[in-house]
């Protein structure tokens, strides 16, 4: 075992937590048959091959081969230690772990210094600008902007907000805890000259610091107090080792669980909104770092939830955006999209202010919009429509919009309001959009359900239909996968595994013979593994197995093994067989013929140390067909 935290505890985190309930906080999980399918978290992918076994209590994706226990997702997925990983899990199941454990779960070396170098830089920085503004002098006059603003002291302690002061200190800070220069210079904090001299990037700005989805301060975006024409409202560090802006969104660490909850997330354009949405209690809200959603922050939204709701500014700019916002999703994604917009041109944060918490919340609550409602809406923007040809103009543009939806009822719903808007004839409107949809040849994605029909009531969400023949379901995909054409051998390896740590008979069976062995490596070192394993444990326990195997490929071979829809009755033939099939594929019978060769040439020219040689070694092949003739006869 890799860890010092006794077995017994680490058996028992492990059973006081269900996997799927764990995992489900990185992945948003739906029964398919036995299993539970996600889209998986270590790669970006558009349908779900990413399974979790709730009664075996492991995982397994058939796509990249990843699996295993709970420890060894999270182990995986960010890169910690088995005792941290064990710690994570403990918290999560609120089981107390002595603070002997937790400790050296906290001193266990990390698996990338300069990483958790730049991590823990960033971490002491936000807490010192945050002491600056919240207990300083300096930070007056920032936290008072703050307050103005709305933000109360708990919201600036949730957030981790913070002030770099004009008197530079960070740097100074630094170099008297002796900080390497290098990881300095690295950190994105500072700005360097060409002399190589260091000063702080950051300078009388308030900090927001930007977390990683597990929480951690990898970045700050800084606010100017007062608006300044020479200098950008929000200065963000540069790109690191740590912070990669197109993979990042504001709040993911603390929505995440509601967004869960709530099976939605409501993305705002600026932090300010996020933070306003969260104090009225609307916790489910992320943003961009000011650019538009890039894939792999929709991925991210996708592992999480299956319906988003931009907030975006109620202004102009803000509807350009909220529509470009829905042409990209409505192609890129899977999610079904909504709007949510302030009254008066307002961005939420204003309307927050100027309305009260309760009217902020009704917006949510009652002003959800379908894309369609929405699109019918925005099309109006230039036109003025007491004017016929303005009329017409709309009407076709409208039309279009309809023609991409697949749900005949919601087209009937805005055939409906069209009817009543323009006094017109409802059946010359169908006939007019049904001419639209002929002469649209691209078709479009499926009805992005509206908030007011009811949700698909159960399964996957159906890919989009360009993608229809060519998608698996997960059912269809794990067999082709599990089909994937293994040769006789390996399947026959997999089988005999499978049997050999399942079932104690086949193993005291096997194990008998002297000279078995596997054709392939992971199959003989699980067997290795297993065979250590075994002295200490009287029964086979997958997921205790799993902790014990320290290799995570071997710990995957083991859990894809699991995954496969394999019989749990065996006989004596199959195993037999099996053994038979993999013996034999070490062709001892030809071996044996080169080497009578071999020795017969040796004698004759009089070799007698070769001739030494050979015959221990055709003495141990005819020993390797006395196996195989043995196996046969089991
Ligand atoms: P406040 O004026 O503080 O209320 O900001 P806001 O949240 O209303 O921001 P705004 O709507 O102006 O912009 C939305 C988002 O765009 C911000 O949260 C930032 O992420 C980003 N942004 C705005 N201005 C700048 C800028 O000057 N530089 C950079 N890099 N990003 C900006
Ligand atoms: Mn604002």
């Amino acid at each position: 075992m890799a860890s010092l935290i006794p077995e017994e505890k680490v058996d028992e985190v492990r059973s006081s937590v269900n996997i799927a309930d764990f995992i489900g906080q990185y992945v948003q999980l739906k029964k398919a048959g036995k299993n539970l399918f996600g889209l998986c978290p270590f790669h970006e992918e558009r349908t779900p091959s990413f399974s979790v076994n709730e009664p075996k209590q492991i995982f397994h994706c058939f796509s990249c081969g990843r699996g295993g226990n709970v420890f060894s997702f999270i182990m995986e997925l960010e890169n910690l230690s088995f005792p941290e990983a064990v710690a994570k899990v403990a918290d999560f199941g609120h089981i107390d772990l002595p603070a002997t454990y937790t400790a050296q779960a906290k001193s266990a070396q990390p698996k990338d210094q300069l990483q958790s170098d730049l991590l823990s830089l960033y971490a002491d920085s936000a807490k010192m600008y945050q002491h600056i503004l919240v207990n300083t002098e300096l930070g007056e006059p920032a936290l008072a902007y703050l307050h103005e603003r709305g933000l109360d002291d708990e919201t600036i302690a949730t957030f981790g907000i913070g002030y770099a002061p004009k008197n530079q200190l960070l740097l100074d800070f630094f170099k008297a805890h002796k900080t390497d220069y290098q990881l300095l210079r690295q950190s994105g904090l500072f700005i360097e000259n060409q002399a190589g001299e260091l000063r702080d990037r950051f300078v009388d700005r308030v900090l927001f610091p930007i977390k990683d989805a597990s929480g951690r301060v990898i970045a700050f975006s800084g606010r100017i107090l007062t608006k300044s024409p020479d200098e950008p409202k929000y200065l963000n560090s540069p790109e690191t080792k740590l912070f990669n802006k197109r993979s990042v969104l504001f709040n993911f660490d603390l929505a995440r669980g509601v967004i869960r909850q709530r099976k939605q997330v409501i993305l705002f354009e600026g932090f300010m909104d996020v933070i306003a949405a969260y104090r009225a209690g609307i916790q489910n809200g992320v943003a961009s770092m000011g650019t538009s959603l890039t894939n792999e922050q929709i991925y991210m939204l996708e592992r999480v939830t299956d319906q988003l709701y931009i907030c975006y500014d109620s202004d102009m700019p803000g509807q350009k955006a909220t529509d470009r916002a829905l042409k990209l999703l409505g192609s890129q994604s899977r999610l079904k999209l909504g709007v949510v917009q302030m009254p008066d041109g307002m961005d939420p944060d204003e309307y927050l202010r100027a309305a009260g918490k309760e009217k902020f919340v009704q917006v949510f609550d009652n002003g959800k919009q379908t894309p369609t409602a929405f699109e019918m809406r925005y099309l109006r923007r230039d036109l003025n429509l007491q004017n016929t040809q303005d009329q017409l103009t709309y009407l076709e543009a409208v039309l279009k919009q309809l023609a991409q939806l697949s749900s005949p009822v919601e087209q009937d719903l805005y055939l409906n309001q069209l009817v009543q808007e323009f006094g017109l004839d409802k059946a010359d409107l169908r006939q007019q959009l049904r001419s639209v949809v002929g002469s649209q040849t691209v078709h479009r994605k499926p009805t992005q359900a509206a908030p007011s029909l009811p949700p698909e009531a159960t399964g996957l969400t159906p890919p989009p239909p360009e993608l229809d023949e060519a998608v698996a379901t997960p059912q269809q995909q794990s067999q082709q996968i599990n089909n994937v054409p293994l040769s006789r051998v390996e399947r026959a390896e997999q089988l005999l595994l499978f049997r050999l740590l399942h079932d104690h008979d086949v193993w005291l069976r096997v194990m008998a013979l002297a000279d078995f062995h596997f054709v392939h490596d992971d199959y003989q070192n699980v067997l290795t593994e297993a065979e250590a394993y075994f002295d200490n444990h009287r029964q086979f326990d997958l997921a205790s197995f799993t902790d014990f195997m320290t290799d995570s490929r071997l710990k995957q071979v083991v859990t894809s093994l699991e995954f496969k829809d394999i019989a749990t009755e065996t006989s004596t033939e199959e195993i037999a067989d099996l053994v038979n099939v993999i013996m034999n594929q070490h062709p001892v019978a030809e071996q044996i013929s080169r080497k009578q060769t071999e020795l017969t040439a040796a004698k004759q020219l009089g070799n007698q140390d070769l001739v030494q040689q050979l015959t221990l070694e055709l003495i141990e092949l005819y020993r390797q067909q006395q196996q195989v003739k043995q196996a046969n006869s089991l």
